[in-house]
Order: C-alpha cells, then structure tokens, then sequence
C-alpha cells in the first residue's frame, strides 16, 4: 500500500475508531480485509483491545450486581432482629410491673430510640440499593394524585400537633388530578418532604402543602417556617447520607437519605423537585410532575 492518499484514508479511518473507544463507544466492529497489509496487525490489536474492554465492562457489571444484591439481602436480613429487638424493648417500657428504675427506663428509651432510627436507615438503604439495581417493579396505577396528598396530610395531623405546627393544605376541590403511576412510591415521597417540613419546623410554625394542576402538569408546593437550610450547605442536600449542620443540631432523627430518595422517585416520572430556603426563616420545596 504506498498509495499515500489511501494510508491517509486509513490512518484517519484509525484515528476516528480510537476516538470513538476512547469516548466509550465500545459498538466498535472492526472488520479485517480479505488481503494482509501493513495496518493488518495494528486492527488485530484494536480489535482485541476492543475486546478486552467490552469484557472488563460485563465483569464489573457482574460485581457490581453481585454486591449490590448481598447488600439488599443483608438489609433486608437486618429488618427482622430489629423488629424483635423494638418489639422487646417496647414491651419492657410499657409493663407497668417490671418496676425499672428511672435510670434504666432512660436508657431503654434511648435503646428504643436507636432501634427506630436504625429500621428507619436499614428501610432507606433497601430502596436506595433498589432503586440503584435498577429494581423499580411496584405497579402502576391509575391514581388521584390530589387524593394521596390529601391522605398523607391527615397522617401528618399528629405529629404536627406535638409540635403545635399549623398545617394547611390548599388544593383544587372537585378537581381529579390523575396519573398512572406507582401508589406506594408517590405517598412516599410526599411522606419524605412533609416529613422534613414538620421535622424542621420550629414549635407554632406554620407547614402549607398547595396543590395546582394545569393542562399538562401537577405543581407541588410544600412550605415550612422552619430552621432552613445554609446557603452554602444547599447544594448538597440531595445528596446521599448528607445532613445540613443545622439539621443534625436540631434533631439526631433522620438518614439523609430521604431527598435522594425523592429526587429519584420524581426523575423517574419525568418531574422535578427544586426548594428555595433561607436560615432561620424557613424552606419551600416545589415538584413539578408531568400529567402524561
Ligand atoms: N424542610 C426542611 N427544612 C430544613 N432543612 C431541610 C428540610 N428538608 C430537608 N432539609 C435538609 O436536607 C437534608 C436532607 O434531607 P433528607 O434526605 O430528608 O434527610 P433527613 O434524614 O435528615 O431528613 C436534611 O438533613 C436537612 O439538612
Ligand atoms: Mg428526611
């Protein structure tokens, strides 16, 4: 092949293989021609580099699905010890005859208290490896979305009045706001915001939940009056495991894995979740979700 504009042809043809690889394109086939020439061995070895890639990937997809599934097994192994030690450490507590002492009934609560926050992290990080395995199987429904915010909000009544937190909820009457999507996911990523909101607020704050739907999408507003976020720590807070500093001062409840949580939920139904938040004054998370 002397042909100098043929090697140029070639070479370029090299060039823009390995450019594609080296871009993570592996779909790559390199094809020999019928008769040996001098670029023959150079794509024996692209072809066998290309080769050596596409089964390096499968192996560690392998691993990473290996591990990601004893990591839910183990998870989900941990539920069971932990319900039985919450359920002994309750039954203890609430025996009127087991005559504890103050000091120990102080550190049975503690005990107890641990055992929740611990289910509550054991039950966050089952459906953050779930949601990461790809595993996102409960089935979709024809829902009133108007309705499961409607129900969640009246679970939250109790804990809002430990707290003497007003909650007002603000949404469309007679109007049906339905998708299909999964029952359980979407009443739990309700249950994550309204939480934190509660969670967050100050005694006699104010926590407000505004419902609108227009032609083509459902807006979500949930606000509080309550500690807020740091300004510098904001655009961490979907991050996995993090708690603002303000947050783990305030309370030693929670995982950090809710908003991530959330956030995912909510990608996934092609929406998207954003807040405003200021210090001491309070946060405003907003979710917008396609109607189909
Ligand atoms: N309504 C809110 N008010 C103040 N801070 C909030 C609020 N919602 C979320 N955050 C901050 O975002 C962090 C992440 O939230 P989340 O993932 O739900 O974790 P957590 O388990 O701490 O509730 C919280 O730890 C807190 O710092
Ligand atoms: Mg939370």
């Amino acid at each position: 092949m002397a042909n100098p504009h043929a090697i140029k042809k070639r070479l370029a043809g090299l060039i823009s293989v390995l450019n594609k690889v080296a871009g993570g394109d592996l779909s790559q086939n390199i094809r020999l021609a019928k008769t040996k020439d001098e670029f023959t061995p150079l794509y024996v070895g692209l072809r066998r580099v290309i080769e050596a890639m596409r089964h390096q990937i499968v192996r560690t997809e392998l691993i990473n699905k290996r591990k990601s599934q004893f990591f839910t097994t183990a998870a989900h192994e941990l539920r069971t010890p932990l319900g039985n030690m919450r359920w002994s450490l309750e039954t203890i507590l609430d025996d009127e005859s087991a005559n504890l002492s103050e000091n120990a009934k102080i550190i049975l609560y503690q005990a107890y208290d641990s055992s929740i926050r611990m289910t509550q992290l054991v039950n966050d990080l089952l459906t953050v490896s779930k949601l990461e395995e790809g595993y996102f199987v409960e089935g979709k429904k024809l829902i009133d979305i108007c309705d499961v915010i409607r129900k969640t909000v009246a679970l939250f009544s109790s804990d809002a009045k430990k707290k003497s937190v007003t909650l007002k909820l603000l949404i469309p009457k007679n109007k049906h706001c339905k998708r299909l999507m999964e029952p359980f996911f979407f009443s739990e990523a309700i249950n994550n915001i309204l939480s934190n909101a509660i969670k967050y607020s100050k005694m006699q704050g104010t926590v407000e939940i505004a419902v609108e739907k227009t032609r083509r999408t459902i807006k979500l507003r949930i606000s509080d009056t309550g500690i807020g976020i740091p300004k510098n720590e904001q655009p961490n807070i979907f991050t996995k495991f993090f708690r603002a500093t303000n947050a783990k001062k305030h309370t030693k409840q929670g995982t950090g894995l809710g908003l991530y949580i959330v956030r995912e939920y909510i990608k996934k139904w092609g929406g998207r979740i954003w807040f405003v938040s200021k210090i001491h004054k309070g946060s405003t998370f907003f979710v917008e979700i396609p109607l189909q």
